[in-house]
């Protein structure tokens, strides 16, 4: 969909990324055009469009007074306003003209991408609803093909990220995550192994089993390796998500009004999915190993309570003190878990708290662990793609809150600091490099939100995806 040119036909709509105001006489526009412009400009505009019948002209202004990743973020919102107009008059093709020597074409493009994203599965005229827009083309000499590529390839993994987690329980049960994550192994060539319930109860992974008894589907871990011949890492990197595939809470019910979205209970999961998607697409030289603990929460059946006292994969003992605190039962499994693979680092992500969103809203992820070197990267990449992270303490007085007098730990603690003191209990599961993301207020949005969409973000995917491909970047040097 996206190709590389050097020039620009002209009967096509086309944005324009200025970097500064005088640039205007060095495009395509007539007399008219540019005197509206201007005056635009002098209205402090920095989004302008020309509708001239047949195409439309966008001019973007990339503003000089602010921080590059602050800009880059306005071209990205520029982007959504530019997808929104095409998509209204139906344009089939957007080519890019950056004058800034292509600073920000590779961001503009990538946006429009992300906006041209909708989740019509369940329509009726579905085909009416597909988007129009077939091509954009950067018109640029400085750009390489592997750059396009690699942004191609994300996109495609933020794509099957937002369809796993706007899919319905409905829809997708455990056992439809992990048919899913088989087929796009298949498609994409990464390795799937996943354990069905036998062998989970083999495994002992007392945690997700748990979980899992309020359901009558039953849960699944879904591994997944990409594992090329010419990784630069001897010791995987693992990314651990949580699979959750609806959220009821259990016996501690959630009430009305918080249910709705919980649908979303699988995004970290999704992300790690569609990162290794991406990862295999741009062939990508790295040992990564994903793993995928998934089930429903849910009342039913024999459902845990709380006051239960529950055996882990890793032999720790856990007391329920809230049925709802339940992905940190089925991620700390997972941990546990991943320790076989003597991992250079894992990275877990999930939905986990309503703390984490009451503490840093719905744009901002929370990260923790122990590794600062890998932490401060991540935070970097936070900026660069505009996921952005920030760091809350684990440190140690907060585990206060999860002393049982009856086991090795409670699954909960009080609401203060809920979001820290789940990765406390995390925490207790690793023996590695290990980072955590709490991507609760990130990974859905009940309202269309610029080129992030409606329903499921994707977050994490990006994010990972330009942190693992810088690693390579790293080890290579
Ligand atoms: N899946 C939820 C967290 C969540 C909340 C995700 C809002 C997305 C949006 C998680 O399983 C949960 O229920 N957490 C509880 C923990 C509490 C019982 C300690 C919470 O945050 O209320
Ligand atoms: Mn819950
Ligand atoms: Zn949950």
């Amino acid at each position: 969909m996206i190709t590389l040119t050097d020039k620009y036909v002209i009967e096509e709509s086309v944005a324009y990324i200025l970097t500064d105001k005088n640039q205007i006489n060095d495009i395509h526009l007539l007399k008219p055009e540019i005197d509206f412009a201007n005056k635009m400009f002098e209205n402090k505009s920095d989004f302008i469009h020309i509708n001239s019948f047949y195409k439309s002209s966008f001019i973007i202004l990339a503003k000089s007074d602010k921080d590059f990743h602050v800009r880059t973020e306005e071209i990205r919102h520029c982007a959504s306003k530019t997808a929104s107009i095409l998509s209204e008059i139906k344009a089939t093709t957007l080519n890019i003209i950056d004058l800034s020597k292509d600073l920000y074409s590779l961001a503009f493009a990538e946006a429009v991408m992300l906006c041209n994203y909708a989740f019509n599965k369940y329509f009726k005229d579905k085909e009416d609803k597909k988007s129009s827009l077939a091509s954009i083309k950067i018109v640029s000499s400085r750009l390489s093909a592997k750059q396009i590529a690699d942004m191609e390839a994300v996109v495609e993994g933020v794509y099957h990220a937002r369809d796993i987690v706007n899919e319905p329980l409905s829809f997708m049960t455990a056992k439809k995550l992990s048919e899913e994550i088989e087929r796009l192994g298949k498609q994409y060539g990464f390795k799937t192994e996943i354990l069905d319930k036998s062998k989970i109860e083999s495994l002992k992974m007392g945690g997700l089993l748990a979980v899992n008894r309020g359901s009558v589907d039953p849960p699944t871990f879904s591994v997944l390796s990409w594992e090329p011949k010419n990784a630069l890492n001897n010791n995987p990197i693992v990314l651990v998500g949580k699979g959750l595939v609806f959220d009821t809470g259990g016996i501690n019910l959630k009430p009305s009004g918080s249910l709705e979205t919980m649908k979303c209970d699988k995004s970290g999961g999704a992300t790690v999915v569609g990162v290794i998607c991406a990862l295999a697409k741009s062939n990508i030289p790295l040992n990564v190993i994903g793993l995928i603990p998934a089930t429903d929460n849910r009342p039913g059946n024999n459902a845990y309570v709380p006051e239960d006292i529950i055996t882990m994969y890793d032999g720790t003992t856990v007391e329920i003190s809230n049925t709802d605190a339940e992905g940190r039962l089925i991620l700390a499994d997972a941990l546990a878990y991943a320790k076989q693979y003597k991992p250079e680092l894992v990275i877990d992500l999930a939905t986990l708290t309503g703390a984490a969103v009451v503490a840093l809203g719905e744009s901002v992820s929370a990260i923790m662990g122990n590794s600062a070197e890998q932490i401060s990267q991540l935070k970097d990449c936070g900026f660069e793609v505009w996921e952005r992270l920030v760091e809350l303490p684990l440190w140690d007085d907060y585990a206060e809150q999860l002393k049982s007098p009856v086991a090795d730990l409670k699954n909960c603690g009080t609401r203060w600091g809920g979001a820290i003191t789940a990765g406390k209990f995390l925490e207790h599961f690793t023996d590695y490099n290990w980072v955590h993301l709490d991507i609760a207020g990130t990974a859905f949005t009940e309202k269309k939100d610029s080129y992030r969409g409606l329903g499921g973000t994707g977050v994490g995917v990006r994010l990972l995806f330009d942190f693992l491909k810088n690693k390579t970047e790293l080890i290579k040097e």
